[in-house]
């Protein structure tokens, strides 16, 4: 893979691959889902990846992350095969948020976003049992890191509202600022800005060029074409769990196959 020219943002992506996804495949049952999908992302780098419904898309993150153990193929995080186990892939460094938020409902923005960083601390382990001096200490730390993350988000006011009252959108911000707390070197997005207005669609871009400004990879789903096409350095299409299209947004974009893919005007339906 070659470096991708720098944006007009001015910013480069690395050479350094941070996450190498080989040949992965996940069947359910009859239907591959993500058919031998294969996907580097380097340091400093946004990827896109786009697809119609049912593409796969989700599913291929559900794999990189450990959720399912894939029927096939390899992840790699930093050169390191990733175990397929969820808390192990956060602790090696690659954190994620929902299609579907998952957010404690009945907790604060604040205690969501502090679940997140226990997997840094010992403050589930004996310490917080006992409840001493030093399970203290990191309980503050960790609750003045969690603020911090919520003024990184542009949710500096909304520390004490309960997740399940917040709107849609600050509930999506609360999620990537969660998924910030656990220190990735990689973030998935899985539709960050659906369900918002064109605003908080913009801010939610600008969010993620400030994460990959501070050194993060970053890899997003979205079905927003334009949002994909002016954030990433990179885009992926899958179609039927497969990868069909990569490119630099120029290209992807112009592609007619990508374009057939979305419209459904493949050979098979003209046909019919
Ligand atoms: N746990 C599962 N068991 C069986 N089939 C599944 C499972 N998870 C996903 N699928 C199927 O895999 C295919 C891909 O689904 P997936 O959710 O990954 O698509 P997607 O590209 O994320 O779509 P969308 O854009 O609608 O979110 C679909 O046909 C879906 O029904
Ligand atoms: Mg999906």
């Amino acid at each position: 893979m070659t470096v991708t020219e720098p944006q007009s943002t001015g910013h480069q992506v690395g050479e350094k691959v941070v996450l190498e996804a080989n040949g992965v495949t996940m069947r359910f049952g009859g239907l591959t889902a993500v058919d031998d999908v294969s996907m580097k992302v380097h340091e400093g780098e946004i990827v896109g990846l786009i697809g119609p419904n049912g593409a796969g898309k989700t599913t291929f993150f559900n794999c990189l992350t450990g959720m399912y153990i894939p029927t096939e193929g390899r992840v790699e995080l930093n050169g390191q095969t990733l175990p397929p186990k969820p808390l192990k892939v956060v602790k090696a460094g690659m954190a994620r948020t929902f299609q579907n938020i998952r957010l404690f409902a009945n907790m604060t923005a604040l205690e969501n976003v502090m679940v997140g960083r226990y997997c840094r601390t010992s403050s589930m382990a004996l310490t917080s049992i006992l409840r001493g001096p030093k399970f203290r200490r990191e309980e503050e730390a960790t609750r003045v890191r969690a603020q911090e993350l919520l003024d990184y988000v542009g949710l500096a006011r909304s520390t004490e509202l309960l997740a399940r009252n917040m709107p849609y959108g600050d509930q999506r911000r609360l999620e990537i600022a969660r998924a910030l707390a656990t220190d990735p070197q990689l973030l998935l997005l899985d539709e960050p800005t659906a369900g918002m207005n064109p605003k908080e669609t913009e801010e939610t871009m600008h969010l993620i060029r400030k994460i990959r400004d501070s050194g993060l990879a970053v890899v997003v789903i979205e079905h927003d074409m334009r949002f994909i096409f002016n954030l990433c350095d990179r885009v992926l299409c899958l179609v039927r769990g497969a990868l069909l299209v990569e490119g630099t947004p120029g290209e992807v974009q112009s592609d007619h196959r990508v374009i057939e893919a979305y419209i459904g005007g493949d050979d098979e339906e003209e046909s019919a």
